[in-house]
């Protein structure tokens, strides 16, 4: 039977050759949100996976939306030149498309990169003022949010907005939208970090009030000849906390938004929560989000290649993300082609790796 993994799938006008995505991974190696070499190698290594999209690590908005000092941005014309430099070169020596992922930290912003602890920058660290729905920090001792403002509000909108044109004038295949993990989009949505009393908060409708006014600005500016996305959560995993029938509604909004596909991840939203380890622990709930009839991508301990295929045949999800198996194995596509006996795009230089290396085949010289 032919894969369904190595099928090709449309999300709006962007046809991918395959159902396997690599997640987006925040590399805390840029400079004032500007893309260093090291982006170079690491998308350049991505862009040869197999993966038919390599979804370029959370891109802030705005300054103070990084997560760390070393977080990317988009919100500066060197911070444009900078990823389209990364995305010229991605494209003359990759097989894959590439998309972006936009973003805003909120209450988890001013944070150090994980390697220097992870935890809330220190005074000394030339930290920021972070905002969010409601002014309750993310764990005992990191920053205390200030709750947004109509002006934060405005800012914050037209900032995802312009972050998205440049986005499209670097020359995407996909801008997806960060609304998971515990950042901004998600506080919002999470009666966990969104305690207001105003039309931002309360019922479902309301707490996604922010998150569709900010999936509206960008639609305006998306040509339909770019997917158009959001990574959305599936659950809290905590008590009382965004449930997966609240992914449900969120991904209806975004369909009716006009958004083409969603990625279901979970958890992030406080420093309590722990999500589960087992293997594709997001499953489950992308399943009912799929029932939506978005196309519907999953993340989150998807290892092998038979898992994955499994997930797109069973018809749980139309595509697969990795992430950290991606890292480990870098060309984790090509070896699933070869498992599942399908095939896959590589780069001329490296064709003879492929069918050479099947067992029985003959080397030529
Ligand atoms: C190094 C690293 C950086 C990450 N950065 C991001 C990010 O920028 N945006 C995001 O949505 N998720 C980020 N994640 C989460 C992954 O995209 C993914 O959802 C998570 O690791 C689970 O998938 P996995 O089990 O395949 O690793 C990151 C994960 C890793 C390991």
């Amino acid at each position: 039977m032919p894969s369904t993994l190595f099928s090709p799938i449309r999300l709006g006008s962007v046809e991918l050759d395959n159902r396997i995505v690599i997640a987006p991974m925040c590399q805390y190696s840029a400079v004032d949100g500007c893309a260093t070499d090291w982006h170079l190698a690491h998308l350049g290594m991505l862009a040869n996976s197999g993966a038919s999209l390599v979804i370029v690590e959370a891109t802030h908005v705005e300054r103070h939306g990084r997560i760390t000092h070393g977080c990317m941005g988009l919100y500066s014309d060197e911070s444009e030149a900078a990823l389209k430099r990364v995305i010229d070169f991605c494209r003359r020596t990759g097989t894959a498309k590439l998309g972006i992922q936009l973003a805003h930290a909120g209450r988890k912003a001013s944070a150090q990169r994980p390697w220097e602890g992870g935890g809330p920058l220190k005074p000394s660290q030339n930290p920021w003022e972070t905002i969010a729905p409601s002014a309750l920090p993310f764990g005992p001792a990191w920053h205390t949010p200030r709750a947004m403002l109509a002006d934060d509000f405005e800012r914050v909108r037209g900032a995802f907005a312009a972050a998205t044109q440049r986005a499209v004038r670097i020359g995407f295949d996909a801008i997806e939208l960060h609304m998971a993990h515990g950042y901004l989009a998600h506080s919002f949505m999470s009666p966990i970090a969104n305690q207001r009393t105003d039309e931002y908060g309360g019922s479902m409708e309301n707490r996604m009030r922010f998150p569709r006014e900010i999936a509206k600005a960008v639609r305006q500016v998306v040509p339909r000849t770019i997917a158009l996305g959001a990574r959305i959560t599936g659950t809290d995993w905590i008590d009382d906390g965004f449930t997966p029938a609240d992914a449900v509604f969120c991904a209806n909004a975004l369909k009716a938004a006009g958004f083409d596909y969603v990625d279901v991840s979970s958890g992030g939203i406080s420093s309590e929560a722990r999500h589960p380890t087992t293997p594709g622990y997001n499953v489950q709930i992308a399943e009912q989000v799929r029932a939506t009839g978005i196309s519907t991508r999953v993340v989150g301990l998807i290892v092998t290649a038979q898992q994955a295929e499994a997930i797109v045949a069973d018809g749980k999800a139309d595509m697969v993300a990795l992430a950290r198996a991606a890292l480990d194995h870098p060309h984790w596509g090509w070896h699933a082609a070869r498992e599942l006996g399908a095939d896959v795009k590589r780069p001329n230089q490296y064709l003879r790796a492929a069918p050479a290396l099947w067992p029985g085949a003959a080397v030529a010289r």
